[in-house]
Order: C-alpha cells, then sequence, then structure tokens
C-alpha cells in the first residue's frame, strides 16, 4: 500500500517504522515528518488540508494515518472522506471527544461512563460556588486544547479561585478557557488504555503507563510524557473487562446515538481508584510516549489494522500482540519542558552487543538531519526502546541503549517502570 502519516513526532515515527517491518512492502509518506522519518519513507510538506488531500488523490494513497489531535479536531477526515479517500481516524465532530473537555465530560454524564465529579461553566459565580463544596486538592481544567498544559491541581481553595480567574478572562489559554470544568481530585494509579475503533467495533490493547513529570519519583512540571512501558501488570483480566463494559462499549453505542460514531484511536486515561476504573479524559490519538513502545509489541500488520478500522471492517481480522513487554525512555533536550535548546549533533554508537541490537531500537521524534547529520532539535528528542521477557529485561536493555545515545544536554529520567517493579 501507499500509506500517508500526519504528524512529525516519535509516535509518527514508531507507527512508520512498524509497518516497514512488515512482511509486505508498502511505500510510506509523511506530512512533515522528521530527519529521521525520511529513512523510512518520504517526508512532504503540504500544511492545507486540501491540497493534502489532492496530493493523496494523485499520488493515489491508500490510506492516511492521523498522529496528532489538531488535524482531527480541524476536521481532516471529513474533508478526506469526502474526496473518496480511506483515513484513519474520527471526525470532527467525534473528535470532540478530546477537543473539548465540556463535550467530553458531559457525554460521559450522559451515558453514565464513571468520572470525576464536576461542574462545567463559564460562570465565574458558578464555578466558585462548586469549588468551595470540593476538598483539596481541586482540579481546573480549560476546556479546549491546549497542548497538554489546560489542567491545574490545585493545593488551595485559592488557587484553584485564581486558575477559574486566570482561564476564564483568556489570560491563560485565550479561547480555550472561556468554559472551565472544576473537578474532584481522584487518588489511585493512571492508566492509558487504547482501543482501536472502527464505528461499531473495537480492539483493546495492552495497558501503558505513562510517565508525565520531568523528574524521577513523579516530581517537577509535567511533560508530553517522559517514558512509558506495557503491559502493565497492574492490570488484570478483571479491570480490563470494566473497561470494556463501562467504558468503551457505552462509549461507542453513545457516539452511534449522537450521530457521531467513533473511528480511530480511543485514548482512554483512566484513574484506577479502589479497584475501579474512572475516566479521566479521552484523547482520540494515540499517546506519545505510549505509541512508540505498543507499536513494537504488535505481531500482526498494524498497516492491515489500521486499514480495517477506517473501512468498517475490525471484525475480519484478528490481532496478536507479543508476549513479551516494551519499556520506553524519551531522552529530552537541555532546557526541557521549559523552553528549547539550540540544535545538538546526535552521536550514536555502534552497536556491537547482540543482545541490544536485537532487543532495543530507537524511535526519533525532535530531530532534524541537515548534511547528513542528525541533530536534536525538539523538546523530546527520541525514545529508545527495549523488549525483553520481564518488565525488568526490557527496562534494563532499553537503558543500555540510552546509554548509547549522546548529545550535549540530553535529559533521561531514570526510573522508567518503577509501578511496575
Ligand atoms: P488530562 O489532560 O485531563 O488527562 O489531565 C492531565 C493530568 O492531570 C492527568 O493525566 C492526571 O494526571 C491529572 N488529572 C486530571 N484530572 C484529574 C483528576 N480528576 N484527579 C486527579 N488527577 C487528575
Ligand atoms: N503521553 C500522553 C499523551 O500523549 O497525551
Amino acid at each position: 500500500m501507499k500509506i500517508l502519516i500526519l504528524g512529525s513526532g516519535g509516535r509518527e515515527y514508531s507507527i512508520g517504522r512498524a509497518i516497514k517491518n512488515e512482511q509486505q512492502q508498502h511505500e510510506l509518506f509523511f506530512q512533515p515528518g522528521n530527519g529521521a522519518t525520511e529513512n523510512l519513507g518520504t517526508n512532504i510538506n503540504i500544511k492545507d488540508y486540501n491540497d493534502l488531500a489532492a496530493f493523496a488523490k494523485e499520488n493515489k494513497i491508500e490510506l492516511t494515518i492521523v498522529g496528532p489531535e489538531a488535524p482531527l479536531v480541524d476536521g481532516i477526515v471529513d474533508i478526506f472522506k469526502a474526496e473518496g479517500l480511506t483515513i484513519f481516524g474520527p471526525s470532527k465532530e467525534a473528535a470532540q471527544l478530546e477537543g473539548s473537555k465540556v463535550y467530553m465530560k458531559n457525554f460521559l454524564a450522559k451515558y453514565n461512563i464513571p468520572t470525576a465529579a464536576y461542574i462545567e461553566s463559564d460562570s465565574i459565580e458558578e464555578l466558585y460556588k462548586f469549588t468551595d463544596t470540593l476538598k483539596t486538592p481541586i482540579v481546573v481544567k480549560a476546556d479546549g486544547l491546549c497542548g497538554g498544559k489546560g489542567v491545574i491541581i490545585a493545593t488551595s481553595h485559592d488557587e484553584a479561585k485564581k486558575a477559574i480567574g486566570e482561564m476564564l478572562s483568556g489570560k491563560s489559554f485565550g479561547d480555550a478557557g472561556k468554559k472551565v470544568i472544576v473537578e474532584e481530585f481522584l487518588d489511585g494509579f493512571e492508566l492509558s488504555m487504547f482501543a482501536i475503533c472502527d464505528g461499531d467495533d473495537y480492539i483493546l490493547l495492552q495497558a501503558a503507563q505513562d510517565h508525565k513529570r520531568i523528574g524521577d519519583g513523579d516530581t517537577g512540571p509535567n511533560t508530553g510524557g517522559m517514558g512509558a512501558y506495557a503491559p502493565t501488570p497492574l492490570v488484570d483480566e478483571e479491570l480490563y473487562q470494566k473497561v470494556r463494559e463501562r467504558v468503551i462499549v457505552p462509549t461507542l453505542d453513545g457516539m452511534k446515538a449522537e450521530g457521531a460514531p467513533f473511528e480511530g484511536v480511543l485514548f482512554i486515561g483512566i484513574m484506577v481508584v479502589n479497584g475501579e476504573p474512572i475516566t479521566l479524559e479521552f484523547n482520540v490519538r494515540f499517546g506519545d510516549p505510549e505509541c512508540e513502545i505498543l507499536m513494537p509489541l504488535m505481531t500482526s500488520s498494524v498497516s492491515e489494522m489500521f486499514h480495517k478500522a477506517a473501512t468498517n471492517r475490525l471484525k475480519e481480522i484478528k490481532v496478536e500482540f507479543s508476549e513479551q513487554f516494551a519499556v520506553g525512555v524519551v531522552m529530552a533536550s537541555a532546557n526541557y519542558p521549559y523552553s528549547s535548546s539550540l540544535p545538538a549533533e546526535i552521536v550514536e554508537d555502534t552497536v556491537l552487543h547482540e543482545e541490544i541490537q536485537k532487543y532495543t531500537h530507537i524511535s526519533y521524534a525532535g530531530v532534524m538531519k541537515e548534511d547528513g547529520t542528525l541533530y536534536a532539535s525538539g523538546g523530546r528528542v527520541l525514545v529508545c526502546v527495549g523488549l525483553g521477557n520481564t518488565i525488568q529485561e526490557a527496562r534494563d536493555r532499553a537503558y543500555l541503549r540510552c546509554g548509547q545515545v549522546h548529545f550535549v544536554g540530553k535529559k533521561i529520567r531514570t526510573d522508567i517502570a518503577y509501578q511496575a517493579l
């Protein structure tokens, strides 16, 4: 197949890499891709969605896979489908599950899907009143997309009220904060679960855990994610079953009832509280770095799975997973997540150790290529992935690989997967 992948991160690299490793040969295009995706296919540079659809038609692209949320929320799927193209991702309307936290929370409430108690409003009085009924910490969220920064966990009522005021006034997040959600804080452990959906049916992938804070021991500011591992032993069959019955099935049924069947990746952010899965949020795309560790755990064809999902035929296939564990350690640049850093040349040792060659690889993210040299150019630069028969083995291998990649200012967490060890 000719396949177009939208995005420029490690997530998109890992999807491309998984497809490249399939037995069947495919031709890949990335929009815009990064300095390393050009080793997997062709990077193009067409920002306008209509022009991109024209490119896809002209070049007989048989499948388009959308990595990040922004094009989905903008409606790229509707544009491609109107042109008769096959694209994997939710419609603009269904993407509201991520594009608007108010839409998502009201949807969860309407279909009785367990979620944190909340109020959504644009009235400061209403929000303050509800805030006063809550114990601290208090969670304050901006409605719209804020690049992962729109959630404040306030440790006092005053701090919560300040955050509410700054969101409503547009000071902190512009229009994305015109409506605000205040909700109760849930105390438990967090999971990332991913269901590949075709509108009617779904395939649930292995549960993963992300590491959002920059520092070891979950300290310091939030990031896009500093590492992940899967499958997590914190989830047993009973919990998977609860997520299927209480979250995924009612969501697919509910979205159909809303007239917006959900096709694409349903990323469920879950807090497990006393053994019960409570939905924190939905995203409508793969997590990053979760995608980088889930892709190498799939032993059946990834391209076929996405293609079947995009054509409402998931029922026809059986997806298979490896018995192994995967651990991914993000290597970030010097000033991440505070500010950008100067480009730094990436130097990789030649990997001689057979085990490391065989059971590790790198998914490249914030990298650019100039005159054949790869530079760290983004916040999260790359992910070292290790596979193993135990989490410990996968983790040791991932860290061994980390030691063989160098650039000035490289920053990693040293405790990825600690929850499982
Ligand atoms: P969200 O973008 O909604 O996933 O929020 C970002 C992060 O904030 C989540 O991954 C959680 O770690 C945390 N969070 C969000 N909502 C809550 C909540 N109600 N209780 C506790 N933590 C939360
Ligand atoms: N790793 C979390 C996310 O992609 O939102």
